[in-house]
């Protein structure tokens, strides 16, 4: 299969198109499709979570994005094991999350930031680090939504209202807002969650 990806996406190499647990998918909209309705079923799965009480951990983090994707992506819950356009060296991936958790707590039990700014924060480290193979934009934005809901008590953010599937008005401010996030500037990204 030949993927086109949009911008700001990460190509996966030979090796992770293997864990494709599809033969016959023939186009992107195709392996849209099959994500999406595993996305669907990974929902399903969060909203039933008792057993986590506390979210920000790296058990959780990685059984969320095997739920998200395991259906499609045999590495699916697994960090990459290869280097990226995006995200931080493969090698210290556990490390740099270890990072953005105990962060992260930080920020939540001393309320440094509101809810617009902790959303941006946290999800720009996550997809800066850029845990799996692929899915780190799709996951991190659900992540970043339960923390708000069960950590921080607010409501999630709205992606919806400004889709991101393919390259188009919306997406381009993300990434571009993205960008600037990874400059220190996130004013563009905290504009862009606030709706
Ligand atoms: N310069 C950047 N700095 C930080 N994060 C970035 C940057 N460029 C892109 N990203 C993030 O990486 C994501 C793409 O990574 P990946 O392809 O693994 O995620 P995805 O869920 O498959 O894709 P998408 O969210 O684009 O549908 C983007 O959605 C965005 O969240
Ligand atoms: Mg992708």
């Amino acid at each position: 299969m030949e993927i086109v990806y949009p911008d700001g996406a990460t190509p996966l190499d030979p090796d992770e198109m293997e864990g494709l647990k599809f033969a016959h998918i023939e186009t992107r909209g195709e392996l849209d499709q099959l994500e999406q309705q595993n996305i669907q079923e990974g929902f399903n799965w969060l909203a039933r979570q008792r057993k986590y009480n506390d979210f920000l951990t790296e058990a959780f983090l990685l059984e969320l994005h095997k739920r998200l994707f395991g259906l499609v992506w045999t590495w699916a819950g697994r960090f990459r094991q290869s280097e990226k356009n995006i995200g931080v060296d493969y090698l210290v991936i556990g490390i740099e999350l270890r990072n953005l958790l105990d962060d992260a707590r930080f920020w939540l039990e001393n309320e440094t930031y509101g809810r617009e700014e902790f959303a941006a924060r946290f999800h720009h480290r996550l997809v800066k680090i850029h845990p799996f193979p692929n899915g780190n934009g799709r996951y991190a934005r659900i992540m970043t939504d339960e923390i708000l809901k069960s950590m921080l008590h607010v409501e999630p953010i709205n992606w919806a209202a400004k889709p991101l599937g393919t390259d188009g008005e919306h997406r381009q401010v993300y990434i571009h807002a993205l960008r600037a996030a990874d400059a220190n500037d996130y004013s563009a990204l905290i504009a862009f969650v606030s709706n």
